[in-house]
């Protein structure tokens, strides 16, 4: 008897401290029901909930860091992670399909289930924007760029053709999602539909229809939401058949009566508090404040309302997939670092906004407390000795190796019959020809380049140099339409001249989605003469392609200005585990930078961005190649550096 009370009492001091966890919490009776809104505030499996959440994109993050990201999200507080669904990533060409072992160049950070399976055992629910557009200043906002190889195709709408490859998307995707639904036994409680559909205008509601209807006939059981502007009232939502919610990062109170006054009696959420913002190429590093950010949470969390802070962590536009606004002349690409003045940095540290958050909802949270995990420790990270460039290829040597066709006209990048007649993605593309002859000779590029062209004539560039923000009203860039430059003034026989055109990234929002890249407005004149029969040569930078590069020669003066631009190759050897690092990109002028073959993204000296973030998962020990693609001016070494560097000039 004595035994048995003392088992009683210990079992009663065990339960008195030992918090539940999330999922014991809602889940430890049976799973009877998911996430309803069918009253002012969420129930889930028929308990109250208020939704504590934070974005983090799993292909902005490597993938060995998947946990630590969400183990961090989970010990501020929060109860549920919010991710899309990159379908450029996970469907790069038509009809072949990449969740992590597909081949793709982004292959590890596609094992959607992974992460999916990870956040539940982080003790997180999960909502996912399914798409099929996600806008998120991603490349395309999320589109495959061979959407743009049919004409009658239009994004964002019941158009057939696009829904064709809607259904064909959405019915692969779709029941890997199910599968993993709150009711099924995983994480999802909600998705979302489409987004920001009332900044098209919204009146093409069928789609909104159609793509539940794929929900729904794929298995989707639970909530679907959409999310908007709340001031854009309900264009970009049906509430008879989806919940409303609101993206905003002031007025939290006011976002919030938005809300209630377009669909009363609803239980509200910020589906999108900005935590921070982007930055773009040439423009002023973004921040948002302390000061606001506690502010308009204080007002979500105290309405009460329910909020995910988009980003928790922005992470990396790794590769060439950022996105970029508008287009023509105000065209701006978002940078390769993705960082948003996050919760948590790029690289994973926390910010004082972690624990202004964390400070907050503890104040105010209106859930029963649960098992919260200790604070990670953070990732540590290193500034490598630098490292001297040994070995250099000039383009104009390889541009024979790339693949190419010739066309009459010179077209887009995405009309190339390449990748299994899914044209190019991304990268750059050369037009290439020989002129028998010429004498005093103009060139112009008709309409505009998409996005910047560096001209070769017999292997020297004649182009300026890109590399202060001034320098974008040089010929060759965007924002040049109609520009001409001097090919030659003196003749020439049997001159090669290539055109390199640089694609910055795809705009991913508004109106303007007939975006193709390379030279396809106009075409190319020379004496205002249509100049035809051109070689287009695809350089994409693929890693297969870079780590069979076997032309190297030593390096001569790499410091020097370039007559071409030039591949630069340097080494480092790490004995040690490898570490988190920067390379620092300050003396260096404009191109890529690829470490093993991945290439990590873009740098230029106009900035802000002066530094690559450089995740250890990238390296390993030993010799680990690091090769720059430069398009004007280079250095002896590459440098590194702890932490990121942000100038603009
Ligand atoms: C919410 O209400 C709808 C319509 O009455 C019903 O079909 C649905 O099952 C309810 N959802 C939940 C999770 O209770
Ligand atoms: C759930 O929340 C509502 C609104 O705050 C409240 O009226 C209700 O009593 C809560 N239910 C439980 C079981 O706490
Ligand atoms: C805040 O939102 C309310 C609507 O609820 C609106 O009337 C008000 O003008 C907004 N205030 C600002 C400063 O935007
Ligand atoms: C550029 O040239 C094209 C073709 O000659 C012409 O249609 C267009 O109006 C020109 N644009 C400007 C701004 O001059
Ligand atoms: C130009 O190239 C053609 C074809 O290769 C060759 O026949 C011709 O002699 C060359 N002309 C000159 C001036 O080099």
């Amino acid at each position: 008897m004595l035994r048995l009370s003392s088992i009683i009492f210990l079992v009663g001091i065990w339960t008195a401290t030992a918090l539940p966890t999330n999922y014991e919490y809602y889940t430890s009776d049976g799973i009877m029901s998911g996430l309803s809104a069918n009253q002012s505030y969420f129930l889930l499996n028929g308990k109250n909930i208020t939704i504590y959440s934070g974005s983090i994109h799993y292909f902005r993050v490597p993938r060995a860091y998947w946990q630590d990201r969400l183990r961090k999200l989970r010990a501020l507080g929060f109860n549920t992670v919010e991710t899309y669904i990159a379908w450029n990533l996970h469907e790069p060409e038509q009809g072949s399909y990449d969740f992590g072992d597909g081949g793709s160049e982004l292959e590890d950070f596609l094992n959607l289930e992974e992460f999916i399976e990870l956040a539940k055992s982080e003790d997180l629910f999960m909502i996912v924007r399914a798409g099929p557009y996600i806008c998120a200043e991603f490349e395309f906002g999320g589109f495959p760029s061979w959407l743009l190889r049919e004409d009658k195709l239009t994004v964002r709408s019941s158009n057939e053709l696009y829904m064709n490859h809607v259904t064909r998307w959405f019915n692969v995707l779709l029941p890997i999602l199910a599968k993993h639904q709150f009711t099924k036994g995983g994480p999802i409680i909600a998705l979302q539909v489409e987004n920001e559909f009332a900044s098209t205008g919204g009146k093409d509601k069928k789609y909104l229809r159609e793509l539940r209807q794929l929900m729904l006939g794929n298995g989707i059981v639970e909530l679907l939401v959409t999310s908007d502007n709340p001031w854009r009232g309900t264009a970009g939502t049906l509430p008879e058949l989806f919940l409303m919610t609101g993206n905003f990062n002031t007025n939290g109170t006011g976002n919030l009566n938005y809300l209630e006054l377009y669909q009363p009696g609803k239980p509200k959420m910020a589906m999108e508090f900005w935590s921070g913002w982007f930055d773009y190429i040439a423009q002023t590093h973004q921040t948002r404040t302390l000061d606001n950010f506690r502010q308009i949470y204080t007002e979500i969390l105290t309405y009460p309302a329910s909020a995910n802070i988009y980003m928790f962590i922005g992470g990396t536009n790794f590769q060439f997939l950022n996105g970029a606004s508008n287009s023509n002349e105000k065209y701006s690409p978002v940078t390769t670092s993705y960082d948003y003045d996050a919760i948590l940095s790029e690289n994973g540290d926390y910010t004082v906004k972690y624990y202004a958050a964390k400070e907050l909802l503890a104040k105010y949270n209106q859930n029963p407390a649960t098992f919260t995990p200790d604070m990670p420790e953070l990732v540590s990270r290193i500034t490598y000795p630098s490292i001297p460039i040994t070995h250099e290829i000039g383009i104009t040597s390889i541009l024979d190796s790339l693949p190419n066709e010739e066309r009459s006209n010179s077209v887009s990048m995405e009309q190339l019959n390449i990748n299994n007649g899914n044209g190019q993605s991304y990268g750059y593309i050369v037009y290439s020809k020989t002129l028998d002859l010429l004498s005093w000779s103009e060139l112009k590029i008709v309409g505009r380049p998409n996005d910047i062209a560096l001209i070769l004539l017999n292997g020297k560039r004649l182009t300026g140099i890109i590399e202060f923000s001034s320098n974008l009203d040089l010929f060759g860039t965007w924002k040049r339409e109609n520009g001409t430059i001097i090919l030659t003034e003196q003749e020439l026989h049997n001159a090669t001249l290539d055109i390199i055109v640089e694609n910055s990234g795809r705009v991913n929002g508004g109106g303007a989605y007939k975006q193709f890249k390379g030279l396809w407005q106009g075409g190319i004149e020379i004496n205002n003469q249509p100049v035809s029969d051109w070689k287009h040569s695809a350089l994409e930078f693929k890693k297969s392609w870079i780590n069979r590069l076997d032309s190297w020669i030593e390096a001569y003066e790499p410091e020097n200005e370039l007559s071409e631009p030039k591949l630069f190759k340097s080494t480092l050897t790490i004995t040690e585990e490898p570490k988190d690092t920067y390379i620092n990109m300050e003396k260096w002028v404009k191109g890529i930078v690829s470490v093993n073959g991945f290439v990590l993204g873009r740098y230029a000296k106009m900035g802000p961005q002066q530094t690559l973030y450089l995740p250890a998962p990238f390296l390993k020990q030993g010799d680990n190649d690091i090769i720059v693609y430069e398009h004007y001016r280079g250095n002896d070494y590459i440098h590194f550096t702890s932490d990121p560097i942000y100038d603009l000039f």
